[in-house]
């Protein structure tokens, strides 16, 4: 139910717009990394110090104008020069339909094309989130033109997906970020059960730690990340074929742990104005992520 309701309002463009107006609220501070790229390098030099690098995300979604695209273009270009500047260890994560795939496929192929070429002078790499079903195939598309000219792109497999595990064989050879999948999909394409989306999940890492290229494991749940730990050690998968990733804010203490342990971990670090859909998705999760609001809106 409570699900449902946060992934109501995730979806709803007249709260969305009417947030970018009003800074960081909600509680959306203690998991959103500033609105600005200052605020956001601050946040990743923090995590640097500890050892962790951050994979980051200009937050941006519902674009359906080629001036908004643009702009969100021209900030993740900022993005870049400003990680290369800094000399910072992070790379980029976008959302093609924040870079125009609503508007027009080629239209959004060019911006990302920009992008990437950018990153690649710098040797950083760019990872294509994914978004909803709808939006799944042309996102495949988008990577395997990009893909042609640059090998520093990648992409994320959703285990909820039936045909999840299909793409997770064909891109093999790519950076993969595996999770568990964040929109309410329809039956017809997703498993719906949770249990069947962790078991899916497991067997999905499981297979690309043996035969792909390099792992992101992202994910809060720690028996996930237990189960991950015993796998490698029995299979002697080394420890630069793999990393672990979670969101900016949650669960910081087995982030840190993780880290102090010796894995490779990354951090999502999500900024901007526009965090309102990341923000109750989130809620939708994990209803219990209202405690971080409670605190926020109590520790004043
Ligand atoms: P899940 O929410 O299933 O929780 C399982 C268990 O873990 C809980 O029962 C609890 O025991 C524990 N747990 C979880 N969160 C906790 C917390 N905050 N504190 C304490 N315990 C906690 N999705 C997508 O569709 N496209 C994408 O591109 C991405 N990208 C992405 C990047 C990164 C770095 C992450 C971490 C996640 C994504 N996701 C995503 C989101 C992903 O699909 C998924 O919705 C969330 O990670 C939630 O699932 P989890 O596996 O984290 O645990």
């Amino acid at each position: 139910m409570l699900k449902d309701f946060f992934m109501g309002l995730s979806q709803n463009q007249f709260l969305n717009s009417t947030a970018k107006k009003y800074g960081l609220k909600m509680g959306a501070q203690s998991v959103v990394a500033g609105t600005n790229i200052e605020e956001a390098i601050k946040s990743i030099k923090e995590l640097n110090a500890h050892g962790i690098s951050c994979t980051v995300d200009n937050l941006g979604e519902f674009v359906f104008k080629k001036e908004e695209a643009t702009a969100a273009k021209e900030q993740i270009l900022e993005v870049i020069e400003a990680i290369h500047k800094n000399n910072v260890d992070a790379h980029i994560s976008l959302k093609p339909t924040q870079l125009g795939l609503d508007i027009d496929y080629y239209f959004c192929l060019e911006n990302l094309r920009e992008i990437v070429d950018k990153a690649n002078t710098y040797d950083i790499f760019v990872n294509f989130d994914m978004e909803d079903y709808g939006h799944l195939k042309p996102s495949f598309d988008l990577l395997d033109e990009l893909s042609m000219e640059y090998n520093n792109v990648g992409t994320v497999i959703q285990a909820y997906f039936f045909e999840a595990g299909e793409n997770l064989e064909k891109y093999k050879n790519y950076r993969l970020r595996i999770v568990k999948g964040a929109y309410k999909e329809p039956e017809q394409y997703a498993y719906q059960d949770k249990k069947d989306i962790d078991k899916n999940f497991i067997k999905l890492i499981e297979w690309h730690l043996l035969n792909g290229k390099f792992t992101s494991i992202a994910t809060h749940d720690h028996r996930i990340i237990n189960h991950v730990k015993d796998f490698v050690k029995k299979n002697d998968i080394p420890k630069d074929k793999f990393e672990f990733q979670m969101l900016y804010g949650f669960r910081k203490d087995l982030q840190l742990k993780l880290a102090n342990e010796g894995y490779n971990f990354c951090t999502y670090v999500p900024f901007g104005n526009d965090w309102y859909g990341y923000f109750m998705r989130r809620l939708a999760e994990r209803p219990q992520n209202l405690n971080l609001v409670a605190k926020q809106v109590f520790n004043k």
